[in-house]
């Protein structure tokens, strides 16, 4: 490509947000040609941020596409249940696109996805940036290279924590399966693509045990009330809503603020009316606050996803056992230990913690759609069929 890649942005919020950043630091290869965001206040501050023309911002998918010609490509970072749509009609344009997992609300619909983009010869990309961590790169490397023999288990935690859990399964805009989707897909499809990359395992079998069964009205504490703000036990609650954002300021960065407004302002409206300010027994939700999921694959490994919503710590923890040793993966440590001669190899990529954008996983995606639509040879680094099958096993664990 002669001229500069233009690439549009749907959703401009935390991920898009991340994603864009590539486009600060590379304005002589990219430009942000468009933008679509229904939220004033994000839209004002990434047009003021890119120096858009008011014509390049857009608050609805509709108007967008019913322009021709506007970009390359568009990076969907839209609520789950937008993503279909929304990728159905950027492919219909001839835009390839780089999309948000989970990339669908039904398995059906992440088939229709691939169809219409082979039939239409456009590259869809997934954001499965877990494969483009250096950690769990390395991790694939020394199962490739049978370091650990044939695999028999997979242990995997996914550490939700409280806080987490909350703000985005509770409270938040992913708490019912019908908005977003179920949770153990929405957090967990990357884990389960993950695992299923790095090990190479072809799953034949998906059981699934786990549901929702505390954040329920009926295990609200006695005397509470609708919102924390004026609840008479808040203070002896752990979920609290004041606890959490206003004294521990946690996850409040996820609020716009207005112009002429303050964070603390913003933050007092929401406890007194928005949906982050209700009690969590109280919130209307319908998503799994646990779930365990276990896989078998064709030749026999049992590979377990464990998603716990009950932990003060976040993060991940892998065991991967074989026949002639097992990796423990950790945070950011990777262990391997050796069954015969009981040595330890370790592997420390605590420096990649530091970094921001999932150790720049993030503009690694960026970088490698930019290059997919600049080389006609070129595939994404995940494309939208590698996604399918991390996709297929979640939406059959309901
Ligand atoms: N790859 C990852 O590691 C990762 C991590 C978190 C979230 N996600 C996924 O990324 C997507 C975005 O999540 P987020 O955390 O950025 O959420 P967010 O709420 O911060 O951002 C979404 C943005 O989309 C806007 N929006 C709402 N309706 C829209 C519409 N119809 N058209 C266009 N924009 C619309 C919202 O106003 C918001 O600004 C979700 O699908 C989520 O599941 C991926």
């Amino acid at each position: 490509m002669e001229r500069k890649v233009r690439i549009a942005a749907i959703g401009v919020g935390n991920r898009n947000g991340k994603y864009l950043r590539y486009v600060a630091l590379h304005p002589d290869r990219v430009e942000l040609a468009a933008i679509v965001e229904p939220d004033s206040v994000r839209m004002e501050a990434c047009r003021k941020a890119f120096s858009l023309a008011p014509g390049q911002c857009f608050a609805t998918a509709g108007e967008f596409f019913a322009q021709d010609g506007l970009c390359d490509g568009v990076i969907i970072g839209s609520p789950d249940k937008e993503h279909y749509s929304q990728a159905m009609a950027a492919i219909s344009k001839g835009y390839h696109v780089l999309l948000e997992k989970p990339v669908a609300q039904t398995y059906g619909q992440c088939l229709d996805i691939a169809r219409a983009a082979r039939e239409k010869g456009v590259k869809v990309g997934v954001c499965y940036v877990m494969r483009l961590m250096p950690i769990y790169m390395k991790v694939k490397e020394l199962l490739d290279g049978g370091s650990i023999g044939r695999i028999t288990a997979v242990s995997h935690h996914e550490f939700v924590g409280i806080d987490r859990m909350l703000h985005t399964y509770v409270r938040g805009f992913w708490n019912k399966a019908s908005e977003s989707n179920p949770s153990f897909l929405s957090k967990c499809c990357h884990d389960v693509d993950a695992l299923l990359w790095m090990t190479g395992a072809k799953i034949v079998s998906v059981r699934s045990v786990g549901g929702l069964e505390w954040y329920r009205p009926e295990n609200a504490p006695e005397g509470s009330t609708q919102r924390c703000i004026d609840c008479p036990v808040e203070k002896a609650c752990a979920y609290s809503a004041i606890d959490m954002y206003i004294r521990r300021g946690a996850w409040t960065d996820n609020f716009p603020i207005p112009e002429g407004k303050t964070k603390a302002e913003v933050l007092q409206e929401e406890m007194r009316s928005g949906r982050y300010g209700v009690c969590a027994f109280r919130c209307g939700n319908d998503v799994a606050d646990r779930q365990v999921v276990t896989m078998k694959s064709s030749d026999g490994a049992l590979l377990t996803v464990e998603m716990n919503a009950f932990t003060r710590r976040e993060g991940r923890r892998t065991v991967i056992s074989g026949t002639l040793g097992e990796i423990l993966l950790d945070g950011w440590v990777i262990e391997l230990r050796d069954h015969r001669s009981g040595e330890v190899s370790r592997y420390d990529f605590t420096s990649d913690a530091s970094k921001p954008l999932h150790a720049n996983a993030d503009l690694a995606i960026v970088e490698d759609f930019i290059c997919a639509m600049e080389d006609p040879s070129r595939r994404p680094a995940i494309s939208i069929e590698d996604s399918l099958e991390s996709h297929r096993i979640c939406f059959e664990a309901g």
